[in-house]
Protein backbone atom coordinates (compact mmCIF):
# COMPACT_ATOMS: atom_id res chain seq x y z
CA UNK A 1 0.00 0.00 0.00
CA UNK A 2 0.98 3.36 -0.39
CA UNK A 3 0.68 6.58 2.03
CA UNK A 4 0.53 9.87 2.13
CA UNK A 5 1.19 12.43 5.16
CA UNK A 6 -0.38 16.14 5.32
CA UNK A 7 0.98 18.26 8.17
CA UNK A 8 -1.15 21.38 9.21
CA UNK A 9 0.94 23.91 11.27
CA UNK A 10 -2.34 25.54 12.79
CA UNK A 11 -2.77 28.17 15.50
CA UNK A 12 -3.62 25.71 18.38
CA UNK A 13 -1.45 23.47 17.15
CA UNK A 14 -0.16 20.78 14.54
CA UNK A 15 -1.67 18.18 13.13
CA UNK A 16 -0.75 15.48 11.62
CA UNK A 17 -2.75 13.02 9.04
CA UNK A 18 -2.02 9.59 6.93
CA UNK A 19 -4.44 8.47 4.00
CA UNK A 20 -4.36 5.67 1.82
CA UNK A 21 -3.93 5.58 -2.02
CA UNK A 22 -7.89 5.99 -2.16
CA UNK A 23 -7.53 9.19 -0.52
CA UNK A 24 -9.16 7.31 2.71
CA UNK A 25 -7.42 8.87 6.51
CA UNK A 26 -6.10 5.87 7.99
CA UNK A 27 -4.84 8.20 11.80
CA UNK A 28 -4.19 11.54 12.82
CA UNK A 29 -2.74 13.26 15.57
CA UNK A 30 -2.87 16.78 17.51
CA UNK A 31 0.31 18.47 19.16
CA UNK A 32 -1.64 21.19 21.14
CA UNK A 33 0.76 25.18 22.30
CA UNK A 34 -0.40 28.71 22.89
CA UNK A 35 -0.81 31.84 21.22
CA UNK A 36 1.75 34.42 23.39
CA UNK A 37 -0.69 37.40 24.37
CA UNK A 38 1.73 39.97 24.58
CA UNK A 39 -0.21 42.91 25.48
CA UNK A 40 -4.29 43.02 23.92
CA UNK A 41 -4.10 42.67 20.32
CA UNK A 42 -0.13 41.43 20.14
CA UNK A 43 -0.57 37.72 19.28
CA UNK A 44 2.57 36.13 19.05
CA UNK A 45 4.38 32.40 18.69
CA UNK A 46 7.49 30.55 18.24
CA UNK A 47 8.45 28.99 15.63
CA UNK A 48 10.55 26.85 17.23
CA UNK A 49 7.42 25.48 19.32
CA UNK A 50 5.74 24.71 16.03
CA UNK A 51 8.93 22.46 14.68
CA UNK A 52 9.07 20.79 18.12
CA UNK A 53 5.25 20.00 18.34
CA UNK A 54 5.60 18.88 14.43
CA UNK A 55 8.29 16.55 14.97
CA UNK A 56 6.74 15.49 18.41
CA UNK A 57 3.32 14.65 16.69
CA UNK A 58 4.96 13.35 13.10
CA UNK A 59 7.25 11.26 15.11
CA UNK A 60 4.31 9.05 17.13
CA UNK A 61 1.59 8.85 14.58
CA UNK A 62 4.34 7.36 11.96
CA UNK A 63 5.30 4.94 15.79
CA UNK A 64 1.28 4.46 16.34
CA UNK A 65 0.12 3.83 12.68
CA UNK A 66 2.73 0.31 12.35
CA UNK A 67 3.41 1.80 8.58
CA UNK A 68 6.63 0.53 7.12
CA UNK A 69 8.59 4.30 6.33
CA UNK A 70 9.32 3.16 2.69
CA UNK A 71 5.14 3.32 2.14
CA UNK A 72 4.95 6.91 3.14
CA UNK A 73 5.36 8.34 -0.55
CA UNK A 74 5.00 11.75 0.19
CA UNK A 75 4.43 14.66 2.40
CA UNK A 76 2.80 17.78 2.14
CA UNK A 77 2.19 20.90 4.21
CA UNK A 78 -0.53 23.42 5.04
CA UNK A 79 -0.92 25.97 8.15
CA UNK A 80 -2.03 29.38 9.04
CA UNK A 81 -1.89 32.16 6.83
CA UNK A 82 0.03 35.43 6.62
CA UNK A 83 1.67 35.08 9.99
CA UNK A 84 5.16 36.11 9.83
CA UNK A 85 8.54 34.10 10.59
CA UNK A 86 11.26 36.80 10.08
CA UNK A 87 14.84 34.62 9.14
CA UNK A 88 18.52 36.66 8.99
CA UNK A 89 20.93 35.44 6.58
CA UNK A 90 21.86 32.05 8.12
CA UNK A 91 18.28 31.54 8.18
CA UNK A 92 17.83 31.76 11.71
CA UNK A 93 14.63 32.96 13.39
CA UNK A 94 14.89 37.30 13.85
CA UNK A 95 12.19 37.11 16.64
CA UNK A 96 8.79 34.77 17.21
CA UNK A 97 6.03 35.10 14.53
CA UNK A 98 3.12 37.75 14.63
CA UNK A 99 0.46 35.73 13.82
CA UNK A 100 -2.55 36.36 11.61
CA UNK A 101 -5.37 37.45 14.37
CA UNK A 102 -2.56 40.13 15.71
CA UNK A 103 -3.71 43.79 15.38
CA UNK A 104 -0.61 45.77 15.92
CA UNK A 105 -1.32 46.82 12.51
CA UNK A 106 -3.45 49.45 11.76
CA UNK A 107 -1.31 52.64 11.51
CA UNK A 108 1.19 50.35 8.69
CA UNK A 109 -2.05 49.54 6.95
CA UNK A 110 -2.71 53.66 6.49
CA UNK A 111 0.55 53.41 5.47
CA UNK A 112 0.20 51.15 2.93
CA UNK A 113 -3.30 53.06 1.82
CA UNK A 114 -1.32 56.52 1.99
CA UNK A 115 1.58 55.42 -0.25
CA UNK A 116 -0.46 53.21 -2.98
CA UNK A 117 -3.34 55.87 -3.20
CA UNK A 118 -6.03 54.07 -1.32
CA UNK A 119 -8.28 51.27 -1.68
CA UNK A 120 -8.86 50.86 -5.44
CA UNK A 121 -5.07 51.25 -6.23
CA UNK A 122 -4.31 48.73 -3.85
CA UNK A 123 -6.86 46.38 -5.30
CA UNK A 124 -5.26 46.88 -8.69
CA UNK A 125 -1.82 45.72 -7.24
CA UNK A 126 -3.08 42.74 -5.58
CA UNK A 127 -6.61 42.07 -5.32
CA UNK A 128 -7.16 42.68 -1.14
CA UNK A 129 -7.84 45.60 0.65
CA UNK A 130 -4.97 46.15 3.41
CA UNK A 131 -5.76 44.26 7.02
CA UNK A 132 -4.19 44.33 9.79
CA UNK A 133 -3.54 40.40 9.71
CA UNK A 134 -2.03 40.07 6.31
CA UNK A 135 1.81 40.30 6.17
CA UNK A 136 3.09 43.05 4.78
CA UNK A 137 2.04 44.99 7.35
CA UNK A 138 3.83 43.43 9.84
CA UNK A 139 7.29 43.73 7.99
CA UNK A 140 6.27 47.70 7.74
CA UNK A 141 5.75 47.41 11.57
CA UNK A 142 9.52 45.28 12.23
CA UNK A 143 11.01 48.12 9.93
CA UNK A 144 9.31 50.93 12.38
CA UNK A 145 9.71 49.36 15.43
CA UNK A 146 12.68 46.86 15.40
CA UNK A 147 15.04 48.29 13.25
CA UNK A 148 17.86 45.95 14.00
CA UNK A 149 16.10 43.25 12.71
CA UNK A 150 14.55 44.47 9.68
CA UNK A 151 18.67 45.29 8.78
CA UNK A 152 19.14 41.55 9.34
CA UNK A 153 16.13 40.71 7.39
CA UNK A 154 17.02 38.29 4.53
CA UNK A 155 13.59 36.07 3.89
CA UNK A 156 9.84 36.21 5.38
CA UNK A 157 8.39 33.12 5.63
CA UNK A 158 5.17 31.79 5.98
CA UNK A 159 4.55 28.82 9.10
CA UNK A 160 4.12 26.04 6.33
CA UNK A 161 6.84 26.91 4.29
CA UNK A 162 9.43 27.67 7.72
CA UNK A 163 8.35 23.76 8.48
CA UNK A 164 8.81 22.40 4.91
CA UNK A 165 12.26 24.28 5.03
CA UNK A 166 12.93 22.15 8.61
CA UNK A 167 12.43 19.26 6.57
CA UNK A 168 14.18 19.81 3.37
CA UNK A 169 16.53 23.04 3.63
CA UNK A 170 14.47 24.38 0.48
CA UNK A 171 13.70 28.31 1.15
CA UNK A 172 9.93 28.61 -1.00
CA UNK A 173 6.61 29.42 -0.91
CA UNK A 174 4.01 28.71 -2.99
CA UNK A 175 0.84 30.88 -4.91
CA UNK A 176 -1.43 30.20 -2.22
CA UNK A 177 0.09 31.36 1.05
CA UNK A 178 1.84 34.21 -1.45
CA UNK A 179 -1.11 35.48 -2.02
CA UNK A 180 -1.95 36.15 1.60
CA UNK A 181 1.19 38.32 2.03
CA UNK A 182 -0.59 41.93 0.09
CA UNK A 183 2.41 41.76 -1.89
CA UNK A 184 2.04 39.05 -4.43
CA UNK A 185 0.14 40.09 -7.74
CA UNK A 186 -2.52 37.06 -7.05
CA UNK A 187 -4.17 38.19 -10.78
CA UNK A 188 -1.08 37.60 -12.61
CA UNK A 189 1.11 35.02 -9.83
CA UNK A 190 3.93 36.87 -9.37
CA UNK A 191 5.26 38.98 -6.33
CA UNK A 192 4.49 43.06 -7.09
CA UNK A 193 7.80 44.36 -7.19
CA UNK A 194 6.49 47.57 -7.83
CA UNK A 195 4.20 47.55 -5.00
CA UNK A 196 7.14 46.32 -3.11
CA UNK A 197 9.30 49.10 -4.05
CA UNK A 198 6.87 51.65 -3.43
CA UNK A 199 6.69 50.52 0.05
CA UNK A 200 10.86 50.96 -0.45
CA UNK A 201 10.84 47.39 1.20
CA UNK A 202 14.01 45.37 0.48
CA UNK A 203 12.83 43.20 -2.62
CA UNK A 204 15.29 40.03 -1.80
CA UNK A 205 13.72 39.33 1.25
CA UNK A 206 10.37 37.36 -0.90
CA UNK A 207 11.58 33.83 -1.28
CA UNK A 208 10.37 31.99 -4.65
CA UNK A 209 7.02 30.52 -5.55
CA UNK A 210 6.16 27.40 -6.35
CA UNK A 211 3.43 25.81 -7.57
CA UNK A 212 1.60 23.96 -4.48
CA UNK A 213 1.71 20.15 -5.91
CA UNK A 214 5.37 20.93 -6.90
CA UNK A 215 7.99 18.35 -5.38
CA UNK A 216 10.72 20.62 -3.64
CA UNK A 217 13.05 17.60 -2.57
CA UNK A 218 13.12 14.91 -0.32
CA UNK A 219 13.22 14.84 3.23
CA UNK A 220 17.22 15.78 5.10
CA UNK A 221 19.10 12.78 6.53
CA UNK A 222 19.03 13.93 9.62
CA UNK A 223 15.22 14.89 9.88
CA UNK A 224 14.04 11.49 8.52
CA UNK A 225 16.15 9.71 10.88
CA UNK A 226 14.81 11.67 13.89
CA UNK A 227 11.30 11.69 12.86
CA UNK A 228 11.70 7.67 11.63
CA UNK A 229 10.69 8.90 8.00
CA UNK A 230 12.42 7.99 4.96
CA UNK A 231 15.19 9.96 3.09
CA UNK A 232 12.99 8.64 -0.23
CA UNK A 233 9.81 10.21 0.75
CA UNK A 234 9.07 13.21 -1.78
CA UNK A 235 8.17 16.48 0.26
CA UNK A 236 5.43 18.66 -1.92
CA UNK A 237 4.77 22.20 -1.70
CA UNK A 238 1.68 22.09 0.05
CA UNK A 239 -0.73 25.27 0.58
CA UNK A 240 -2.79 28.09 2.95
CA UNK A 241 -5.13 26.36 5.01
CA UNK A 242 -8.16 27.67 3.86
CA UNK A 243 -6.70 26.60 0.33
CA UNK A 244 -6.63 23.33 1.83
CA UNK A 245 -9.71 23.16 4.13
CA UNK A 246 -11.43 23.92 0.77
CA UNK A 247 -9.55 20.94 -1.16
CA UNK A 248 -10.64 18.73 1.79
CA UNK A 249 -13.97 19.69 1.39
CA UNK A 250 -14.22 18.66 -2.60
CA UNK A 251 -14.27 21.98 -3.33
CA UNK A 252 -12.13 21.81 -6.83
CA UNK A 253 -14.62 23.11 -9.36
CA UNK A 254 -16.89 26.18 -10.12
CA UNK A 255 -20.46 27.15 -8.07
CA UNK A 256 -19.02 25.22 -4.81
CA UNK A 257 -18.03 26.43 -1.72
CA UNK A 258 -17.77 25.45 1.69
CA UNK A 259 -18.92 27.23 4.48
CA UNK A 260 -16.81 26.53 8.18
CA UNK A 261 -18.49 27.33 11.59
CA UNK A 262 -15.32 27.20 13.45
CA UNK A 263 -14.39 30.03 16.10
CA UNK A 264 -14.13 32.47 13.07
CA UNK A 265 -16.52 31.93 10.35
CA UNK A 266 -15.13 31.53 6.57
CA UNK A 267 -17.02 30.91 3.07
CA UNK A 268 -14.82 29.90 0.48
CA UNK A 269 -15.70 29.71 -3.11
CA UNK A 270 -13.74 28.40 -6.07
CA UNK A 271 -13.27 30.23 -9.20
CA UNK A 272 -11.63 29.38 -12.59
CA UNK A 273 -11.57 33.58 -13.13
CA UNK A 274 -8.33 35.04 -11.80
CA UNK A 275 -9.70 38.19 -11.24
CA UNK A 276 -13.49 38.82 -9.21
CA UNK A 277 -15.44 42.80 -9.16
CA UNK A 278 -15.07 43.50 -5.01
CA UNK A 279 -14.80 46.40 -3.07
CA UNK A 280 -12.29 45.13 -0.54
CA UNK A 281 -14.71 43.46 1.54
CA UNK A 282 -13.72 40.15 0.37
CA UNK A 283 -10.75 38.32 -0.05
CA UNK A 284 -9.11 36.77 -3.16
CA UNK A 285 -6.34 34.56 -2.82
CA UNK A 286 -4.71 32.11 -5.60
CA UNK A 287 -6.08 28.20 -4.77
CA UNK A 288 -3.73 25.61 -3.82
CA UNK A 289 -5.43 23.28 -6.87
CA UNK A 290 -5.92 23.22 -10.64
CA UNK A 291 -4.19 26.96 -11.22
CA UNK A 292 -7.54 28.39 -10.07
CA UNK A 293 -8.44 31.29 -7.02
CA UNK A 294 -10.73 31.29 -4.55
CA UNK A 295 -12.85 34.22 -2.99
CA UNK A 296 -13.16 34.09 0.67
CA UNK A 297 -15.12 35.69 4.16
CA UNK A 298 -13.88 35.94 7.10
CA UNK A 299 -16.15 36.63 10.30
CA UNK A 300 -14.24 37.27 13.08
CA UNK A 301 -16.58 35.27 16.11
CA UNK A 302 -18.15 32.54 14.67
CA UNK A 303 -18.40 29.89 17.01
CA UNK A 304 -16.91 31.90 19.09
CA UNK A 305 -20.14 33.44 19.85
CA UNK A 306 -21.25 30.52 21.33
CA UNK A 307 -18.34 29.82 23.10
CA UNK A 308 -18.70 33.43 24.55
CA UNK A 309 -22.37 32.89 25.79
CA UNK A 310 -21.93 29.85 27.47
CA UNK A 311 -18.67 31.32 29.31
CA UNK A 312 -18.61 34.63 29.92
CA UNK A 313 -22.73 35.32 30.19
CA UNK A 314 -24.21 31.97 30.71
CA UNK A 315 -21.66 31.06 33.12
CA UNK A 316 -23.13 27.15 32.41
CA UNK A 317 -21.96 24.06 33.04
CA UNK A 318 -24.20 22.42 30.33
CA UNK A 319 -22.92 21.00 27.05
CA UNK A 320 -23.41 22.82 23.74
CA UNK A 321 -25.79 20.11 23.10
CA UNK A 322 -27.71 21.44 26.10
CA UNK A 323 -27.91 24.74 25.29
CA UNK A 324 -29.29 24.03 21.89
CA UNK A 325 -31.76 22.14 23.14
CA UNK A 326 -33.09 24.88 25.18
CA UNK A 327 -32.91 27.35 22.01
CA UNK A 328 -34.87 25.35 19.81
CA UNK A 329 -37.87 25.51 22.72
CA UNK A 330 -37.68 28.94 21.95
CA UNK A 331 -39.07 29.86 17.98
CA UNK A 332 -37.34 30.95 14.99
CA UNK A 333 -36.92 34.62 15.14
CA UNK A 334 -35.90 34.05 18.89
CA UNK A 335 -39.55 36.31 20.36
CA UNK A 336 -38.01 39.31 18.23
CA UNK A 337 -34.46 39.01 19.17
CA UNK A 338 -31.66 40.07 16.72
CA UNK A 339 -28.01 39.06 18.16
CA UNK A 340 -25.15 40.57 15.52
CA UNK A 341 -21.81 38.73 16.22
CA UNK A 342 -19.31 41.57 15.72
CA UNK A 343 -17.14 40.84 18.99
CA UNK A 344 -14.37 41.38 18.10
CA UNK A 345 -14.96 44.00 15.00
CA UNK A 346 -15.18 42.66 11.73
CA UNK A 347 -13.57 41.49 8.88
CA UNK A 348 -16.45 40.56 5.92
CA UNK A 349 -18.07 41.78 4.66
CA UNK A 350 -17.07 44.83 6.64
CA UNK A 351 -13.48 45.39 7.32
CA UNK A 352 -14.45 47.21 10.60
CA UNK A 353 -12.07 47.29 13.89
CA UNK A 354 -15.32 49.19 15.92
CA UNK A 355 -18.06 47.09 14.19
CA UNK A 356 -19.72 45.92 17.68
CA UNK A 357 -21.76 43.25 18.84
CA UNK A 358 -25.25 43.38 20.55
CA UNK A 359 -28.66 41.81 21.14
CA UNK A 360 -31.29 44.25 19.59
CA UNK A 361 -35.07 43.50 20.48
CA UNK A 362 -35.14 42.73 23.98
CA UNK A 363 -37.59 42.92 26.17
CA UNK A 364 -39.55 41.85 29.57
CA UNK A 365 -40.60 38.70 27.96
CA UNK A 366 -37.42 37.76 26.50
CA UNK A 367 -35.64 34.29 28.11
CA UNK A 368 -32.53 32.64 28.11
CA UNK A 369 -33.75 30.42 25.40
CA UNK A 370 -34.39 33.32 22.84
CA UNK A 371 -31.22 34.66 24.03
CA UNK A 372 -29.69 31.26 23.10
CA UNK A 373 -31.27 30.69 19.71
CA UNK A 374 -30.70 34.34 18.91
CA UNK A 375 -26.86 33.87 19.17
CA UNK A 376 -27.15 30.86 16.15
CA UNK A 377 -29.19 32.78 14.57
CA UNK A 378 -27.32 36.22 14.35
CA UNK A 379 -24.15 34.13 13.68
CA UNK A 380 -26.04 32.24 10.84
CA UNK A 381 -27.09 36.02 9.63
CA UNK A 382 -23.42 36.98 9.20
CA UNK A 383 -23.07 34.13 7.34
CA UNK A 384 -25.71 35.53 4.46
CA UNK A 385 -23.92 38.97 4.57
CA UNK A 386 -21.08 37.42 3.52
CA UNK A 387 -22.42 35.08 1.21
CA UNK A 388 -24.61 37.71 -0.19
CA UNK A 389 -21.28 39.60 -1.17
CA UNK A 390 -19.62 36.40 -2.49
CA UNK A 391 -22.75 36.11 -4.87
CA UNK A 392 -22.22 39.46 -6.26
CA UNK A 393 -19.03 37.80 -8.52
CA UNK A 394 -19.94 34.13 -8.78
CA UNK A 395 -22.76 31.88 -8.63
CA UNK A 396 -22.77 29.39 -6.21
CA UNK A 397 -24.93 26.09 -6.81
CA UNK A 398 -23.63 24.09 -3.84
CA UNK A 399 -22.76 25.21 -0.22
CA UNK A 400 -21.09 22.64 1.99
CA UNK A 401 -20.60 22.47 5.79
CA UNK A 402 -17.85 22.07 8.24
CA UNK A 403 -16.27 23.08 11.73
CA UNK A 404 -17.75 22.54 15.08
CA UNK A 405 -21.22 24.16 14.48
CA UNK A 406 -21.66 21.64 11.53
CA UNK A 407 -22.30 18.87 14.10
CA UNK A 408 -25.26 20.88 15.66
CA UNK A 409 -28.53 19.52 14.06
CA UNK A 410 -30.52 23.13 14.55
CA UNK A 411 -27.55 24.88 13.33
CA UNK A 412 -27.40 23.67 10.10
CA UNK A 413 -31.41 24.18 10.19
CA UNK A 414 -30.46 27.46 10.88
CA UNK A 415 -28.67 28.19 8.69
CA UNK A 416 -30.02 26.77 5.82
CA UNK A 417 -33.24 28.78 6.49
CA UNK A 418 -31.44 32.22 7.08
CA UNK A 419 -29.36 31.70 3.74
CA UNK A 420 -32.84 30.15 2.26
CA UNK A 421 -30.36 27.09 0.51
CA UNK A 422 -29.94 23.93 0.83
CA UNK A 423 -26.75 22.83 2.91
CA UNK A 424 -24.72 19.72 2.65
CA UNK A 425 -22.91 17.72 5.56
CA UNK A 426 -20.07 15.83 4.54
CA UNK A 427 -18.34 12.74 5.60
CA UNK A 428 -15.13 14.13 6.11
CA UNK A 429 -13.76 16.93 9.20
CA UNK A 430 -10.05 16.70 8.88
CA UNK A 431 -9.87 19.82 7.67
CA UNK A 432 -6.44 21.61 5.82
CA UNK A 433 -4.02 18.78 7.05
CA UNK A 434 -6.80 16.30 4.74
CA UNK A 435 -6.23 19.00 2.00
CA UNK A 436 -2.65 18.73 2.36
CA UNK A 437 -2.31 15.07 2.35
CA UNK A 438 -4.45 14.91 -1.29
CA UNK A 439 -1.82 17.65 -2.79
CA UNK A 440 1.07 15.20 -1.64
CA UNK A 441 -0.95 12.64 -3.37
CA UNK A 442 -1.48 14.77 -6.58
CA UNK A 443 2.18 15.85 -6.46
CA UNK A 444 3.70 12.59 -6.55
CA UNK A 445 1.93 11.41 -9.00
CA UNK A 446 -0.20 8.54 -6.63
CA UNK A 447 -3.81 10.55 -7.78
CA UNK A 448 -4.34 11.42 -11.16
CA UNK A 449 -6.12 14.70 -10.30
CA UNK A 450 -8.03 16.29 -7.45
CA UNK A 451 -11.23 16.00 -8.99
CA UNK A 452 -11.28 12.51 -9.24
CA UNK A 453 -9.61 11.63 -5.95
CA UNK A 454 -12.15 13.90 -4.35
CA UNK A 455 -15.46 12.53 -6.10
CA UNK A 456 -14.25 9.51 -4.73
CA UNK A 457 -13.27 10.22 -1.29
CA UNK A 458 -15.45 13.17 -0.13
CA UNK A 459 -18.75 12.18 0.11
CA UNK A 460 -22.04 14.41 0.57
CA UNK A 461 -23.87 12.58 3.86
CA UNK A 462 -26.81 14.51 4.35
CA UNK A 463 -28.48 17.05 2.51
CA UNK A 464 -31.04 19.80 4.85
CA UNK A 465 -33.07 22.15 2.80
CA UNK A 466 -34.52 25.60 3.98
CA UNK A 467 -37.92 25.36 5.72
CA UNK A 468 -39.93 27.83 3.45
CA UNK A 469 -42.24 29.89 6.02
CA UNK A 470 -38.95 30.49 8.04
CA UNK A 471 -37.01 31.78 4.70
CA UNK A 472 -39.64 34.10 4.40
CA UNK A 473 -39.13 35.30 8.38
CA UNK A 474 -35.47 35.14 8.37
CA UNK A 475 -35.52 37.65 4.94
CA UNK A 476 -37.15 40.03 6.89
CA UNK A 477 -34.92 39.48 10.15
CA UNK A 478 -31.79 39.94 7.75
CA UNK A 479 -33.21 43.44 6.37
CA UNK A 480 -32.87 44.54 9.97
CA UNK A 481 -29.91 43.07 10.72
CA UNK A 482 -28.13 44.77 7.98
CA UNK A 483 -29.66 48.24 8.68
CA UNK A 484 -28.29 47.58 12.73
CA UNK A 485 -24.48 48.09 11.29
CA UNK A 486 -25.53 50.64 8.89
CA UNK A 487 -27.48 52.93 11.02
CA UNK A 488 -25.20 52.45 13.86
CA UNK A 489 -21.74 52.87 12.62
CA UNK A 490 -21.75 56.37 13.95
CA UNK A 491 -22.82 55.31 17.41
CA UNK A 492 -19.96 52.24 17.20
CA UNK A 493 -16.95 55.47 16.26
CA UNK A 494 -18.47 57.40 19.12
CA UNK A 495 -18.59 54.47 22.15
CA UNK A 496 -14.68 53.67 20.72
C1 LIG B 1 -7.40 33.89 6.66
C2 LIG B 1 -6.99 33.97 8.07
C3 LIG B 1 -7.21 32.80 8.95
C4 LIG B 1 -5.96 32.03 9.12
C5 LIG B 1 -6.21 30.99 10.21
O1 LIG B 1 -7.28 35.09 5.98
O2 LIG B 1 -6.47 34.95 8.53
O3 LIG B 1 -8.24 31.96 8.48
O4 LIG B 1 -5.56 31.44 7.92
O5 LIG B 1 -5.30 30.01 10.22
Amino acid sequence: MEYLMGIDVGTSGVKAIIIDSTGKVIASKIESYDIKVIKKGWMEQEPESWWNSTKKVVSELVKETYINKDEIKAISFTGQMHSSVFLDKDNNVLRPAILWNDTRTSKQCEEIYDTVGGLDSLLDYVSNPALEGFTAPKILWLRENEKGNYEKLECVLLPKDYIRYKFTKDISTEMSDAAGTLLYDVKNKRWNSELIKKLNLKDNIFPKVVKSTDIVGNIDKEVAKELGLSEKTLIVAGGADNACAAIGSGIVENSKAVLSIGTSGTIVAYTDKNSIETKGNLHFFNHACNDSWYIMTVMLSAGMCFKWLKKNILKTAKSYDELTDMASESCPGSNGVIFVPYLFGERSPHPDPNAKSMFYGLSSNTNNKDIIRSVLEGVSLGFRDCLASIENSVDIEEIRITGGGANSQLWVSIMADVLNKEISLINIQEGPAFGAAIIAGVGSGIFEDFKSILDKSVKVTKTVKPNKDNAKLYEKYYQIYTLLYDNLKECNKLLN
